[in-house]
């Protein structure tokens, strides 16, 4: 077991799982952490290295020689990057979003992050949100939700959003990778999020917590 709590956050892009899960961490006073940050800034840093996300062998070098931390501040953590600390802009530039599913399929990439998410459960309870947390990262958790919402719905958030055929690549990515690809965690509650406002949601997983 993971020496604090660990409340395990999974599902697909556009589902409403980072919201639900970041006033979920501010409503218990637990510290958030965004997984797919730490996947962004690996591939950010590896695009630096003028390195082709596609090509897995020359990621899973690049990746060996970058320094990745995520300090805590203010209840989330954040990521630097050999020092740097990365921007919001950074983490979400266009070549990180065509890039991030391609690198995240790097099992070595994968091994590393997974050990870093893990240490964190020793600064104390977290509520964590990514793709494997439930499945991989903690499957230990008695505390596990997996958020969803129908195709409809994420397929307009996309469209909100603006970058519609990315996001549905990046799913397709996702859920077929070989290494820890999207799945329902055994044990995980289901919680549909089509139809909740972000306060109904989060109301639905504090409901199971009780
Ligand atoms: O949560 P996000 O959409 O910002 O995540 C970006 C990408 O990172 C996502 O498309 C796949 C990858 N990711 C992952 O493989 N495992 C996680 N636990 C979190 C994210």
């Amino acid at each position: 077991m993971p020496a604090h709590s660990v409340i395990t956050i999974d599902g697909p892009a556009a589902s409403g799982k980072s919201s639900v899960a970041r006033i979920l961490a501010q409503r218990l006073g637990y510290t958030y952490v965004n997984t797919g940050n730490m996947y962004r800034a690996m591939t950010w840093a590896v695009l630096e290295t003028g390195v082709d996300p596609a090509d897995a062998d020359a990621v899973q070098k690049a990746a060996a020689g970058v320094a990745l931390e995520s300090p805590v501040s203010e209840g989330q953590t954040q990521v630097c990057v050999n020092g740097r600390l990365l921007t919001v802009e950074d983490l979400n530039s266009d070549p990180v979003n065509r890039g991030v599913s391609l690198v995240a399929r790097v099992p070595e990439v994968r091994a590393r992050l997974v050990a870093d998410q893990r240490a964190l459960a020793a600064i104390g309870p977290l509520v964590m949100e990514g793709r494997d947390i439930g499945s991989v990262v903690f499957p230990e958790s008695p505390l596990k939700f997996y958020i969803d919402a129908s195709e409809e719905v994420r397929a307009a958030r996309r469209r909100a959003q603006g970058h519609a055929d990315q996001v549905a690549e990046r799913d397709r990515l996702d859920s077929t990778r070989k290494t820890s690809p999207l799945v329902i965690p055994e044990g995980a509650v289901v919680i549909d999020n089509s139809h909740l406002t972000l306060e109904g949601a989060v109301d639905a997983v504090m409901a199971h917590l009780k």
